[in-house]
């Protein structure tokens, strides 16, 4: 059999003019029994299309993690280090995941009480939720952001996805934005879409940062409340002081640029996880280009978080606009894997009572770390 890969369905929120070129559905391979030139295939068609849905899969926790591990051979810890999180009881990500007993590379995520689950007898699981109800949880890529390198690819498996009425996601920012969503969405925005419709004078300055994460992110910011739309944090000085966190060493803090390069189309997108960042650093503009309302045309550094989380707020914000997420709408087997390093994305509404959620996840943190603009490139967009 031959595979092939058929434009998603997309909502009636959604522009299908930016979303046509958006996730893909995979037909006649199964992901467990890949001959290497159909896995060649598949691995295209994810970094070309940022998402790639496989439905009615059956997948166990091990093929699931030997799936993953194919996208890169030299990786074995989950994302966050394997049951790193189980034992950091601190962090922020601590009540939401939980490694699987046997296959710790494969995490469980959810809602409601699971019994009788892969070697558990029983797990009270939590679905992320913004305090404001219907909103977006917080926007993010997988990634511990501290000593491991982000995973190129993070897949969910659905095993069991309850049923409900469609929620309103409201932005609650004072655009009146609004989006439609099935219950229990994970809602996704491409990076390439939000650096493709920034305005220049936005474009020249991601183009030459850099953002500086903080140590241990997750528990520097496990009291900060997220913004309404999920997208970075609330500046209340609730970030946990640098000192108070566990022992951390400068050399594995991380520092990224603002733009990824898609190692397959050679395409930048924006790429920063806009509640761990700490410090935004620029690079001048190059020599004899013209600074015209050009900001920080002599570079800089900024590290007041208010000034830190307006400027990505404003940078962020334009793509997660409502025509512009795909959010899933989750069957039981769903087998989504995406293009972490292309996107960012977000736990989306809320669940009542005896709505129980049970889904896989597996990141892996890469072998590598990646590609930021080339000299041309800042060349081009500055
Ligand atoms: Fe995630």
């Amino acid at each position: 059999m031959t595979s092939s890969f058929v434009p998603l369905p997309l909502p009636p929120s959604a522009d299908p003019s930016n979303l046509k070129a958006f996730g893909r559905e995979v037909h006649g391979v199964h992901p467990r029994k890949l001959t290497q030139a159909e896995f060649k295939e598949v691995e295209e068609a994810l970094y070309n299309h940022d998402l790639l849905l496989f439905r009615n899969i059956d997948l166990t926790p091990q093929q699931h993690y030997l799936l993953v591990e194919a996208f890169d051979m030299s990786s074995e810890l989950y994302s966050h280090g394997n049951k790193a999180l189980d034992k950091t009881k601190t962090s922020i990500l601590h009540a939401y995941v939980k490694s699987l007993p046997n296959t710790p590379q494969v995490e469980i995520i959810g809602h409601g009480t699971i019994r009788d689950h892969e070697g558990i007898p029983e797990i009270i699981l939590k679905h992320g939720r913004h305090p404001e109800n219907h909103a977006f949880f917080r926007w993010h890529m997988d990634a511990a952001l501290y000593d491991l390198c982000p995973p190129k690819v993070t897949t969910l498996y659905g095993v069991r996805v309850p049923k409900g009425e469609m929620q309103i996601v409201r932005y609650d920012d004072g655009s009146g934005d609004e989006l439609n969503v099935t219950l229990g969405t994970t809602a996704f925005v491409s990076g390439k879409t939000m650096f493709g419709i920034l305005p220049k004078e936005l474009k020249s300055l991601a183009v030459r940062a850099r953002a500086k994460y903080a140590p241990h992110p997750f528990q520097w910011m496990r009291n900060a409340r997220a913004v309404p739309t999920g997208l970075g944090l609330e500046t209340e000085g609730l970030e946990t002081a640098l000192e108070d966190l566990p022992p951390w060493e400068e050399e594995k803090v991380k520092a990224y640029p603002f733009l990824w390069k898609n190692p397959v189309t050679g395409e930048l997108l924006l790429q920063v996880h806009p509640c761990a960042i700490i410090e935004i650093q620029i690079d001048p503009l190059p020599q004899g280009r013209d600074n015209t309302n050009v900001p920080y045309p002599a570079g800089g550094r900024i590290t007041d978080l208010k000034e830190i989380r307006e400027l990505i707020y404003r940078m962020e914000r334009l793509g997660i606009a409502p025509s512009l997420v795909y959010p899933h709408s989750w069957e039981e087997k769903d087998l989504v894997l995406f293009n972490n390093r292309g996107l960012i994305h977000s736990v989306v509404g809320v669940f009542k009572k005896g709505q129980t959620r049970l889904f896989h996840q597996c990141s892996l943190a890469a072998s590598d770390e990646p590609l930021g603009p080339s000299e041309e490139d800042v060349n081009r967009w500055s």
